[in-house]
């Protein structure tokens, strides 16, 4: 029987996958969800959010890969079959990933918040800039994405420490682990990077009690999942002042609601969830790496841990 892989996303356009695939695997039928096609050949799933009752169409899967990185979505759902699930996980994602990083803590480090509201005041408001290791930033969690932000933040000069569940050894970050590090971990951060998956341990990790251990002014970067950090805490640190600004490119509820009063606060930058995304130039190649080891019945690379939520 022929084989085929379906691909679903209603935000990446299904052609560069395709393109980039199909060189990869010239035999594979590849179709964009929604296309003809006998569903009994499909083994394989490249997908993104597909709608509800979306693999019970294919009774054959072999493999599911999450087209980003973060699976809480995918793992949160009653209808995903019992099939082995992967991630992208792709060194060119995570390069896009540290130069928004980068972006969003020289911006907070270099007072540039402060200085657009001084324009648009007319007003002429010199900040003495202060030098990179004289700023602390915490990077929580260190994975592919988390681990290289972290490392070119410390290129860059800055004071990093970083935060993980298991511990770690990366040259020029200070690496902490475990929930009891936390405390102290926050206490010493000046600029916060939220880097972690969203899981059961870390949902509304960053509560009020925990956003309260920042010292006052602090500013946070979340490039993450919404749901890691409590948005009405937040909103109320954000008011508070106790922290000074954000930048924040994930929201609890994406698109962020129309009457979210994260959107009207001069303090805080809103993007909209596009801190990085898969690459399928660099990104298809592990794709086909993993259905040729799961067709040679040899173990998968980047496999998701069901139980441990990443
Ligand atoms: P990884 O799975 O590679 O790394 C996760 C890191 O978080 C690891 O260091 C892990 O620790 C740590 N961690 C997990 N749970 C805990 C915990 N309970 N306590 C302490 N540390 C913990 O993820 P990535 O780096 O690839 O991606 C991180 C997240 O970024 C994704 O899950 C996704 O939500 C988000 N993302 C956002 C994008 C955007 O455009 N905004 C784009 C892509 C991803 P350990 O090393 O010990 O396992
Ligand atoms: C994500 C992604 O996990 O875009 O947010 O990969």
């Amino acid at each position: 029987m022929a084989e085929a892989l379906v691909f679903h996303s209603d935000i990446d356009p299904p052609e560069p996958w395709i393109e980039a695939l199909r060189a990869e695997l010239p035999w594979l039928d590849i179709r964009p969800s929604g296309a003809a096609g006998e569903v009994d050949e499909v083994r394989y799933a490249l997908v993104w959010k597909p709608p509800m009752g979306f693999f019970a169409r294919f009774p054959n899967l072999e493999l599911v890969t999450n087209l980003g990185a973060g699976v809480d979505a995918l793992l949160a759902r009653p209808d995903l079959p019992h099939v082995p699930i992967t991630r992208i996980s792709d060194p060119e994602m995570s390069r896009m990933m540290a130069s928004f990083v980068l972006f969003a803590v020289l911006r907070h480090a270099r007072d540039i918040p402060a200085l657009e509201r001084a324009q648009r005041e007319g007003r002429w408001h010199f900040i003495n800039p202060r030098t990179a290791d004289q700023i602390a930033v915490g990077v929580l969690g260190l994975g592919e994405l988390g681990g290289l932000a972290a490392q070119e933040l410390a290129r860059q000069g800055f004071r990093v420490s970083g935060w993980s569940r298991s511990p770690k050894d990366l040259p020029g970050i200070d690496c902490m682990s475990g929930l009891e590090a936390l405390p102290d971990f926050l206490a010493r951060t000046e600029i916060l990077v939220v880097m972690l998956p969203l899981t059961p341990e870390t949902r509304h990790l960053l509560d009020a009690r925990r956003l309260a251990q920042l010292p006052r002014g602090a500013k946070l970067v979340n490039v993450a999942r919404g749901a890691i950090v409590d948005e009405a805490a937040l909103v109320a640190a954000l008011r508070s002042g106790h922290v000074a600004e954000a930048t924040l490119d994930v929201f609890e509820t994406e698109p962020l609601p129309a009457d979210s009063p994260l959107w009207r606060m001069e303090n805080v930058l809103v993007t909209p969830h596009l801190a990085s995304m898969a690459i399928p130039r660099s990104a298809a190649a592990q794709v086909a790496a993993n259905i040729r080891r799961i067709r040679a019945g040899e173990p998968i690379a980047n496999r998701v841990d069901a139980a441990r939520g990443y």
